[in-house]
């Protein structure tokens, strides 16, 4: 990975600004001069900054580039903030991406917006207007991303996909409004979640919406998809439940934390928005561990030959099994023979399947409903979702699988302008298309 283009074009600017010719009358041509030289340093540097290495192949790679130059700028300032003891990082840096874009309840003529509570979680309801002919509308539970930790139902991103999915299917979209880390921790989210649902459940509640009960899904991307996940494996095997999921869809779901070392893992260690180090702090706070594990976790150390329980659960994930060669590549399993104990031993959670859905029993799989998983080719995440889709297809399941060769992680919210990305757009027609013919 080379900055080099880069250092050759930040230079020769210097050398062009710094022979500028000077105009009669300006300021005297030393301090001209240096503040040409000044601006060309600062230009340098905010293209250093800015300028990340990027496969052709991905979306609008410079669009990319300065998205992800924002919100590493906004991850620096939360550091800087919570350095200072001001506040923690996580806090500040999602009140930075919330009150950026935060958006209150509307309405149209085609989706009607409520904030409200189920059982005691927040949730925002968009209603689409009922198909004429079809008095009971479908369903889909939302479950925003953000690492367990960030967004909100009510940002613009969140609020844009939701209203699009009950216009275009003329549905109920439940968006829930989940308490977040630091605030809480595992399994504090997936309670939120599961509770919520459950209240939704009801047929009290369904024919208070106007809900077909045979009709409803749940969904999420990113964390939300590892939440969503979670949320299907507990409502298939409730036995108290009368209405059962017709589809589950993950965007890009986490699903697992044994092994950071998955092809997707290595070819992507360094990808905008979520580079390698990054998603295992997600899960090191999510699970409320010990930074000083995010090193060793990297290197799979806590999933090494002699922690006995975690060899176990990955033959679960053993992706010699079920990844194809054209994702594993030449890339080669990371398995240490010796590594850290004391890991597994101070998060036990790393190896709970509420938290890594992936490495559920066989047995809680066959119950899932019908699955549709958007994998994006240029995401560590990417396979935890190939993985996901092989195990639940071994148990039965029917799985569409949609991969995007250009697309990045988080791609489908990013449709509307300025963050409007090709692959965004293409990646939540083809989700909403599903929805509409398999829900
Ligand atoms: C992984 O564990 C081994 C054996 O305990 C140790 O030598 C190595 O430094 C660890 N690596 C990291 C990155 O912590
Ligand atoms: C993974 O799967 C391969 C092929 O099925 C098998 O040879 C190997 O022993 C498995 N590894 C583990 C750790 O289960
Ligand atoms: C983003 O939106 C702008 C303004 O509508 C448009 O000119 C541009 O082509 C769009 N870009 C992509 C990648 O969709």
């Amino acid at each position: 990975m080379s900055r080099r283009p880069w250092q050759k074009l930040a230079g020769g600017l210097w050398v062009a600004s710094s022979f500028r010719p000077q105009p009669a009358g300006e300021p005297s041509p030393g301090r001209m001069k240096s503040s040409c030289v000044l601006l060309t340093a600062l230009v340098a540097l905010a293209a250093y900054y800015i300028y990340i290495p990027l496969p052709s192949s991905v979306s609008d790679p410079w669009k990319l580039m300065l998205l992800d130059a924002t919100f590493r700028t906004a991850q620096q300032v939360s550091n800087l903030i919570h350095y200072l003891g001001l506040s923690h990082r996580l806090l500040a840096l999602n009140f930075i991406i919330v009150s950026l874009s935060k958006k209150s309840a509307w309405s149209s003529a085609q989706v009607k917006v409520t904030d409200t509570d189920f059982d005691g979680v927040e949730v925002r309801v968009f209603e689409g207007s009922p198909k004429p002919g079809e008095p009971l509308r479908r369903s889909v539970v939302y479950i925003h991303g953000g690492g367990w930790a960030l967004a909100s139902a009510k940002i613009r991103y969140y609020d844009e996909l939701c209203a699009a999915v009950a216009e275009e299917l003329n549905a109920v979209v439940v968006s829930i409004e989940y308490r977040l880390v630091p605030k809480v921790y595992f399994p504090a989210q997936i309670n939120d979640v599961v509770r919520a649902t459950k209240y939704f459940l009801q047929p009290e509640v369904l024919h208070k919406y106007s809900v077909d009960p045979d009709r409803i899904g749940i969904s999420g991307d990113s964390a939300g998809g590892n939440l969503a996940a979670a949320l299907g494996q507990q409502i298939s095997q409730d036995a108290n439940l009368k209405n059962k999921l017709k589809v589950q869809a993950l965007i890009y779901p986490v699903l697992q934390a044994l092994d950071f070392n998955t092809p997707s893992y290595q070819q992507n260690v360094n990808s905008p928005i979520l580079p390698r180090y990054v998603m295992v702090k997600y899960w090191v706070d999510y699970l409320k561990g010990n930074y000083d594990f995010v090193e060793a976790m990297t290197v799979n150390n806590h999933t090494s030959l002699d922690v006995e329980e975690a060899v176990a659960l990955r033959a679960r994930l053993n992706w010699t099994a079920l990844l194809p060669p054209s994702v594993t590549k030449n890339y080669k399993p990371v398995v240490q023979t010796t590594g850290n104990a004391r890991i597994i031993q101070e998060i036990p959670q790393l190896l709970d399947a509420r938290s890594a859905p992936l490495i559920a029993d066989q047995k809680v799989l066959q119950h899932l409903p019908k699955t549709y998983i958007l994998t994006c080719e240029h995401d560590v995440l990417r396979d935890d979702g190939l993985m996901y889709a092989k195990r639940l297809e071994s148990a039965g399941v029917e799985v569409t699988l949609d991969h995007f060769e250009d697309g990045f992680h988080g791609c489908m919210i990013f449709t509307s302008w300025p963050t409007n990305f090709s692959v965004g757009i293409r990646t939540r027609n083809s989700y909403i298309k599903w929805l509409d013919q398999n829900l």
